[in-house]
C-alpha cells in the first residue's frame, strides 16, 4: 500500500504528535537548532550510555581490580551480559553472539575460524560494492593461505549502484568456499535478501558470512532464520553504542565446538581461565571467540543504548523509519526534483535500509553546506549525501525544515562559495 504524504509545513507536526516512539527522543543528547542525520555512521548518545559509562567509573574508582568481580562477574563476563541484550535484535540466542574487539578484528576472527580452502575450493566470493575494510581483511585472509587475491577472491561486479543477487548466486561456483558479503550497502542502502543467499550458499555446499554493520538496528534481522555461518556487525551506528563501541560476532551454534581462527585467553572456559594453563580449553559458545581483555568502557556506552533499544523493540523502529524515510523521499521529489536531485536508493521497503540516498553533482559541496546551516549529513563518492532520519530521535519536524534548508541552499546557490578541496572526513 502507498503511503500518502502531505508537503505543508503543519503535517510534520501532526505526525511528531502521534508519533508512539516520540517521547524515545528525551533519552538521547540531542542539541538545540541542530538536526542529525548521520546515524548511519555514528548514533547519538543516550542518556542509558552515560549513565553505564558513570557506572563502570564509579566501581573503578571505588573497587580497583576488584571491578572485574562486582554484581556477580557483570564486567568479567561482560561479553555474555550484552549478548543477552543483543539477541533479540538479531534474532539469534546469546549463547551465539559474542561481543568484542573491532568489527574489521571480527570480520578477521570469523574468516580465518570457517576458510580452509582446498585445492579446488579455495576461493572467497565478494562484490565490488561493500565498504572497503570488508575486501582489505578478505585479500589478506587468502594471502595468508599462500594465495593472491586475484585468484582466489573471486569478486561480483554490480553495475556501479546496485547488486543482483542472482549474479551473486550464479557467481557460487564450484571452486568457492566461502561468501561474505553486507545485508545493507553503505552507499545505497540496498537491502540483500539474506535468506535467499544464504540458501543457495548451503546447497552449494559454501561457507557464508555476513557484515549486518548497516543492517543491525535498521532493519530486522532473524540470525536463526538466515541460518548463515557467522556474521560480524559494528555497534555503533544505528545501535548507538558509541564512538568505536565494541563490536559484535555471532556463531552459529552448529561450531560451537570448533577451534576460533584466532584464539586468546578470554576465549578459554570461564571455569580454567585463571589456572592460566598453556593449553587452550575452549569455552565452547560464541564467547569462547573473544581474544583478550573486553573493553569495558566501550561496551558501557553499548550496554545503555542496547536498553533503549530493546525498549522500542526493532519492528517498531523499522516502522518508524520506513515512514520517517517515505517521508523524506517524498519531500525530496516534491520540492527538490527541479534542482537536479534524484533519490539515489531503490523504493521498495524490503530493499531499502535505514538511509536516504540523495543525489547531486554537486553532492560534496552541498553536503557541506548543510553542515554550516546546522544539520549533520555524511557525504560518499561520487554524489551521494546519506541522511538518515531515525527512529528514536527524528522528528518529523526536522526532516521537513532539513528539506527546506537544502532547497534554500540550491536556490540561492549558496554552496558555490565552498572550496571544492576536501576534508579528511566528509
Ligand atoms: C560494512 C562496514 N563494515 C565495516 C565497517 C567499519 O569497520 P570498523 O568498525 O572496524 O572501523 C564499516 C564502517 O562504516 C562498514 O560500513
Amino acid at each position: 500500500m502507498k503511503t500518502e504524504y502531505q508537503d505543508d509545513a503543519e503535517y510534520p507536526k501532526s505526525l511528531d504528535n502521534n508519533d508512539p516512539l516520540g517521547h524515545f527522543r528525551q533519552r538521547f543528547f540531542l542539541k538545540k537548532n541542530y538536526i542529525y542525520m548521520c546515524g548511519n555512521s555514528l548514533g547519538l548518545a543516550t542518556k542509558d550510555a552515560e549513565e553505564c559509562v558513570l557506572e563502570v567509573m564509579e566501581q573503578w574508582k571505588n573497587e580497583g581490580i576488584k571491578i572485574w568481580t562486582v554484581d556477580d562477574n557483570k564486567y568479567y563476563l561482560y561479553s555474555k551480559y550484552l549478548s543477552k541484550l543483543m539477541a533479540p535484535i538479531v534474532g539469534a540466542d546469546a549463547d551465539e553472539i559474542c561481543i568484542f574487539g573491532g568489527t574489521t578484528i571480527n570480520i578477521h576472527q570469523g574468516i580465518s575460524t570457517f576458510f580452509k580452502p582446498t585445492k579446488d575450493k579455495y576461493k572467497i566470493l565478494v562484490d565490488d560494492l561493500n565498504f572497503p575494510t570488508d575486501r582489505y581483511a578478505v585479500d589478506s585472509q587468502v594471502r595468508l593461505h599462500g594465495y593472491e587475491p586475484k585468484d582466489a577472491v573471486k569478486v561480483v561486479k554490480s553495475n556501479g549502484k546496485f547488486m543482483d543477487e542472482d549474479e551473486i548466486i550464479n557467481a557460487m561456483t564450484d571452486d568457492v568456499a566461502m561468501v561474505f558479503l553486507p545485508t545493507v550497502y553503505y552507499r545505497t542502502a540496498q537491502v540483500l535478501d539474506m535468506v535467499k543467499i544464504t540458501k543457495a550458499a548451503k546447497e552449494r555446499g559454501i561457507l557464508i558470512g555476513w557484515d549486518l554493520c548497516h543492517g543491525v538496528g535498521a532493519i530486522e534481522i532473524n540470525l536463526k532464520e538466515v541460518d548463515a555461518d557467522f556474521a560480524i556487525w559494528c555497534t555503533y551506528k544505528y545501535l548507538n553504542g558509541g564512538p568505536g563501541s565494541s563490536a559484535a560476532l555471532y556463531i552459529n551454534r552448529r561450531y560451537h565446538t570448533r577451534l576460533p581462527g584466532l584464539a586468546g585467553w578470554y576465549g578459554n572456559k570461564i571455569e580454567t581461565q585463571f589456572l592460566l594453563r598453556q593449553e587452550f580449553d575452549h569455552q565452547q559458545d560464541a564467547n569462547g571467540w573473544q581474544i583478550g581483555t573486553p573493553n569495558v568502557l566501550s561496551m558501557a556506552s553499548l550496554e545503555g543504548a542496547l536498553r533503549v533499544i530493546n525498549e522500542a523493540g526493532i519492528p517498531n523502529m523499522r516502522k518508524k523509519s520506513l515512514h520517517i524515510t517515505g517521508y523524506l523521499m517524498f519531500l525530496i521529489e516534491k520540492k527538490l526534483s527541479d534542482y537536479g536531485f534524484t533519490v539515489g536508493n531503490l523504493r521498495e521497503d524490503s530493499k531499502r535500509g535505514g538511509h536516504v540516498c540523495l543525489e547531486h553533482d554537486e553532492g560534496y559541496r552541498i553536503s557541506i553546506a548543510l553542515k554550516s546551516r546546522g544539520i549533520a549529513p555524511d557525504f560518499r563518492d561520487p554524489n551521494v549525501i546519506r541522511l538518515t532520519p531515525t527512529a528514536l530521535y527524528t522528528s518529523y519536524e526536522e526532516v521537513y525544515k532539513m528539506v527546506e534548508i537544502l532547497l534554500d541552499i540550491v536556490k540561492t546557490e549558496s554552496y558555490k562559495a565552498i572550496s571544492k578541496n576536501r576534508n579528511y572526513v566528509v
